[in-house]
């Protein structure tokens, strides 16, 4: 579960303990995921493992692996949460936040789905899901690449959907329309008509 500091992954995190399964917590804030963990374990009678993890950074997907490998952990199912948003007009934006969005959004989505997808078709119980936006369907102006960066996970996920149809791996994409959670902190409270 990745993007599990804060709102919907946390939510996400919540419901996957109550149901009896041990969850891996990804997220930059490890305080945050310790505090987390420390709630779902004696809560729900699971083991939840904080890591701490920069999703913007390359290599994740394999950065991931070995410290579960590690752990001695094994993954059944992945959900890919973690995201944000950036808000301005796209002259204005910056160049380096654009690059961590799209790193974030798009490339560690992929590279954790690569990483561990052949695990999850050989487990063939597991869900692969991919949290996408309402923004993945239409041209989202101000919010250009954000849109465009769900859509990508949208179009994606179908695909990967039709590739896995006769396995029992189930995979989906999620698309929220706006929910009250941080990303609009993150965002700037702009974001929120737009969404
Ligand atoms: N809220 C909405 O209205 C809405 C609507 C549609 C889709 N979504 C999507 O839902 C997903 C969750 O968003 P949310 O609304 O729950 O927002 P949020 O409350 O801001 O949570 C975002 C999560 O992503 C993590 N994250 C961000 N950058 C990261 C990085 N570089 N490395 C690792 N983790 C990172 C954050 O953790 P750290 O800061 O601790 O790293 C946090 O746990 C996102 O993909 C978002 O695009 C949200």
């Amino acid at each position: 579960m990745t993007g599990a500091s804060a709102g919907i992954g946390a939510e996400f995190a919540r419901q996957v303990a109550a149901r009896g399964s041990d969850v891996v917590l990804v997220a930059q804030r490890l305080d945050r995921l310790k505090r987390l963990a420390g709630e779902l374990g004696p809560a729900y009678g699971i083991t939840a493992t904080p890591v701490a993890m920069d999703l913007a950074t390359p290599g994740v997907g394999a950065a991931l692996d070995a410290a579960l490998t590690v752990r001695g952990l094994t993954v059944t199912s992945l959900i890919d949460n973690a995201g944000f948003g950036t808000n301005a007009a796209f002259h204005r934006e910056d160049s380096q936040r654009l690059a961590d969005e799209i790193a974030v959004n798009v490339t560690s989505l992929v590279d954790l789905s690569r990483a561990f997808i052949e695990r999850l078709r050989t487990h063939g119980r597991g869900v692969l899901v991919n949290v996408a936006s309402v923004a993945a369907y239409q041209p989202t102006p101000t919010m250009a690449v954000y849109g465009a960066t769900k859509a990508f996970v949208l179009s994606f996920t179908e695909a990967v959907w039709y590739e896995s149809r006769n396995t029992g791996l189930r995979v989906m994409a999620l698309s929220p329309g706006a929910t009250e959670t941080e990303f609009f902190d993150v965002a700037g409270a702009q974001a929120r008509r737009r969404h």
